[in-house]
């Protein structure tokens, strides 16, 4: 039998929309109830809590007014599809390893990795890493378009972040302060040095005060921006850049899939250098949906480099 306490958890973690505690209690029951022998019991909450953990995320709408300018999403992307040194993967799963022990590191009166500033140049991956920490806890991503923000909601927009902390403070998730040096930045203090100091001023002390259970990233394509005062905000600063030779060649592996043909990647890998990781991605997926057009089941090398450099002309070398 459950114990009363153990009921009780259930029923805070349930109104708590808290489904990762909602597990490990169902999970501790179907132990306790092998153990006095009601192994088929156990099974079934077994199995009833692995079908839950299927089920999709639940999206909470903002208000109306915030509407248009946070997006929702319940990503499923998960950690190794993103590319990156070895070194970034391990920040990556010790953040994901710190909040799903959270209670055994606040015993010690310590919390998860929870705030993360993530700056670097674009299409390397720091949208794409909200997804994972999102995807891999299984909690909804709420991306909060900053410039928009600033824009719609000028002389408001302390206001209108202290409503959307509100927000993280009550629901659980991954919110994303994407564009983030559209208040993080110096020169927007010399360009409006009211409004901007105070919606920076309001942003430091929103997150320093913080105590939820949500994850706060920002990011910015532009860490030279970024006012010193925020670092110390942040638990980890992860700095994104281009990939190196040996991760577009993973990268482009990975994409290809089953689409490659008879060539070794490494001897595609010189027609990427200098490209993001978006881009060689789309190079990738142009190449392959050329090769799906004119009836063919692979790409070969020559489609490959020809899209690479397609891309290289485009936008590369910036
Ligand atoms: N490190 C990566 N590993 C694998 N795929 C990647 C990586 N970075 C980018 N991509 C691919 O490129 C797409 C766009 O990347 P993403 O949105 O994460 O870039 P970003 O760093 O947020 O760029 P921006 O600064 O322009 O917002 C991803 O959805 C993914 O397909
Ligand atoms: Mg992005």
């Amino acid at each position: 039998m459950a114990t009363a306490e153990q009921i009780k958890t259930l029923l805070k973690s349930h109104f708590d929309n808290n489904s990762e505690r909602f597990n490990t209690i169902a999970l501790q029951i179907a132990a306790n109830e092998s153990r006095i022998g009601h192994s088929s019991l156990a099974d079934e909450i077994k199995e009833l809590v692995d079908k839950n953990k299927h089920t999709p995320v639940r999206i909470l709408e903002f208000s109306p007014d915030l509407h248009d300018l946070v997006i929702s999403a319940s990503p499923r992307t998960h950690i190794q599809e993103l590319i990156v040194p070895k070194s970034f993967h391990d920040r990556i799963d010790r953040i994901l390893r710190e909040y799903k022990q959270k209670e055994k590191i606040r015993k010690f009166g310590l919390t998860n990795r929870r705030k993360i500033l993530l700056a670097g140049s674009p299409g390397t991956g720091k949208t794409m890493t909200a997804s994972v920490i999102a995807g891999e806890l299984s909690l909804p991503l709420y991306t909060v378009l900053m410039d928009k923000l600033i824009t719609k909601f000028m002389g408001e927009t302390s206001a209108k972040l202290r409503q959307i902390f509100d927000f993280i403070k009550k629901h659980r998730g991954v919110y994303l302060f994407d564009e983030f040096d559209a208040i993080g930045s110096e020169r927007a203090k010399d360009n409006d040095v009211g409004e901007m100091r105070r919606v920076l001023n309001a942003f430091l002390q929103f997150i320093e005060h913080d105590e939820s259970e949500s994850f706060i990233i920002a990011a910015t394509n532009n860490i030279n921006l970024l006012d010193q005062a925020l670092f110390r905000r942040f638990d980890d600063v992860i700095l994104y850049d281009k990939p190196d030779v040996s991760l577009i060649e993973k990268l482009i592996k990975n994409r290809l899939g089953s689409f490659q043909g008879k060539f070794t990647i490494v001897s595609v890998v010189s027609h990427a250098k200098g490209l993001s990781h978006a881009e060689i991605t789309q190079a990738c997926d142009d190449a392959i949906k050329e090769a799906i057009l004119i009836d063919k089941k692979i790409v070969t090398k020559n489609l490959l480099i020809q899209m690479l450099e397609d891309r290289f002309l485009a936008y590369g070398g910036k």
